[in-house]
């Protein structure tokens, strides 16, 4: 055989082009695109199948540590295996920095959770709770000469916020290192005295939650983070943006010139504050942070991601289990909803829910569905041309797609370790029926194959879009 593999007469999708044809795949690369490859030492027939590169899930919680005892319900095993079983090739989960730990310790804590479980490929994005001189000096060089190029910035929770002050230190190291950064963008302030006024009136439900965090905390967090990065000079992403005020700003900053970018989520599209309505507790199931919005606010978001000032779509898994004391019933979460841990389950549903609602209803080209899911991550944090595209060269991360398949989202389908889906009872059209890793089946319809921990840690190249664009508003030499 000339091929250790070859896919045939199939619509290739990638974000610039959908073609037919052929992909010849050998030692887990695309080696061939064309027609009429030679034999394959195994043939997949996909006529009717759309092939996609591997989704690139930009932003997962799995076995993170948690500061209330809480405990994420998906590890890399269980994770990683959900991530897949939804097409998705490559997961960016956090490493989280504890205050006063070195980056390098948090790395290496993460890669102890990582290795023997992970069945896809992986890297990492660290969380930057500690952005002191000596972090910022030695130790965050180092870890992005060895291939962890993005960083986390939270500007609320008291485990990790920074301050204005913190920011600027660490926008200034990034700068300077070429890294990317990602902002959880809510001011920390109004969320911590507006939850404090409810909870003297006795408003605690679940629903207060989405109270205690309006679109103002959002907009004026992302405001507030653009002026910095405008001010050195520096990118960055905004991470979950689930608000169209926020999504304006945006674009004001895109429109002004600046290198700043967006993610959004599948709950700001298919979720809304009336969620947290449901009966008893169950509107726990849909905390996560920022909050859905009102249904009007979701074809905002859709218009933001057709007219590209949003990036990346990513799930943002942060699974907890609804029925469980370490999860969504933590002690204290049903007096008042400060306790209930934030974060919802999607890994494995993010790309099915973008298909069905994006491209087979038309708000999405193929091309933009490809760029959305995969592309745009494996450019934004260094992993492109290697992830996120199908091209001569590039690891074999496939999915293949049936676009007309029916199914009826429930959670027994889901292969995470939650017990839950927020998206229970949704009909779906459009599938991944097959994901290759590296050229390896690691799912044929919606069965798991391939071994835990064949999944390998991916260094990241200093993104391109990390690079200033050489106008600061200050002359960069007083803060290098
Ligand atoms: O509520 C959320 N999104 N929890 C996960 C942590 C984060 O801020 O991304
Ligand atoms: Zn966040
Ligand atoms: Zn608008
Ligand atoms: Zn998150």
């Amino acid at each position: 055989a000339d091929y250790d593999l070859v896919i045939r007469n199939t619509t290739i999708a990638t974000a610039a082009d959908v073609v037919k044809g052929d992909i010849g795949i050998t030692g887990g690369r695309v080696v061939a695109l064309g027609e009429r490859l030679d034999k394959g030492g195994r043939e997949i027939d996909a006529t009717d199948l759309i092939a996609m590169p591997g989704g690139i899930d930009a932003h997962v919680h799995f076995d993170q540590d948690t500061a209330d005892g809480s405990v994420f319900c998906d590890d890399f095993e269980s994770g990683s295996r959900a991530a897949a079983a939804g097409g998705t090739t490559t997961i960016l989960p956090f490493a989280y920095q504890n205050k006063g730990q070195s980056l390098r310790d948090a790395v290496n804590k993460y890669h102890r959770r990582a290795e023997g479980k992970s069945l896809i490929d992986y890297a990492f994005h660290v969380i930057l709770s500690d952005p002191s001189e000596k972090i910022m000096g030695q130790d965050f060089p180092a870890l992005v000469a060895d291939g962890y190029t993005s960083f986390k910035v939270y500007m609320t929770y008291d485990d990790v916020k920074l301050s204005d002050r913190e920011m600027l230190d660490a926008l200034a190291a990034a700068r300077r290192e070429q890294a990317m950064l990602m902002i959880h963008a809510e001011n920390s302030d109004c969320i911590g005295w507006l939850t404090e006024q409810l909870e003297l009136k006795g408003m605690t439900a679940a629903k207060f939650h989405a109270t205690s965090r309006p679109f103002v905390v959002e907009r004026e967090a992302t405001h507030r983070a653009i002026s910095l990065a405008e001010l050195l000079d520096v990118p960055m992403l905004l991470v979950h943006v689930s608000a169209k005020e926020a999504m304006h700003e945006i674009q004001r900053a895109q429109a002004r010139g600046l290198k700043v970018y967006g993610e959004t989520c599948p709950q700001y599209l298919f979720l809304s504050e009336e969620d947290f309505e449901k009966p008893g507790e169950e509107g726990a199931k849909c905390v996560c942070s920022p909050p859905p919005r009102g249904t009007d606010n979701q074809e905002h978001i859709w218009t933001g991601l057709s007219a590209n000032t949003f990036h990346v779509l990513s799930s943002d898994h942060a699974a907890f289990k609804f029925d469980d004391v370490r999860g969504k019933k933590l002690p204290g979460a049903a007096q008042s909803f400060r306790k209930i841990p934030n974060g919802v389950p999607g890994v494995e549903t993010r790309l099915p829910l973008l298909f069905s609602e994006g491209v087979n209803k038309g708000r999405l080209t193929l091309q933009q569905f490809v760029a959305l899911s995969s592309t745009n991550a494996a450019k934004i944090y260094g992993l492109h041309p290697r992830k996120g595209t199908i091209a001569v060269g590039a690891d074999a991360d496939i999915v293949l797609w049936d676009p007309k398949r029916k199914v009826s989202l429930t959670n027994s389908i889901l292969h995470h370790n939650c017990d839950y889906t927020p998206y229970e009872g949704r009909e779906l059209t459009g599938y991944p029926v097959m994901t290759l890793s590296r050229g390896e089946i690691v799912m044929e319809e919606g069965r798991m194959s391939g071994s835990a921990g064949r999944g390998r840690f991916q260094k990241c190249d200093r993104p391109e879009p990390a690079r200033p664009r050489g106008k600061p508003l200050i002359d960069p030499s007083i803060f290098t």
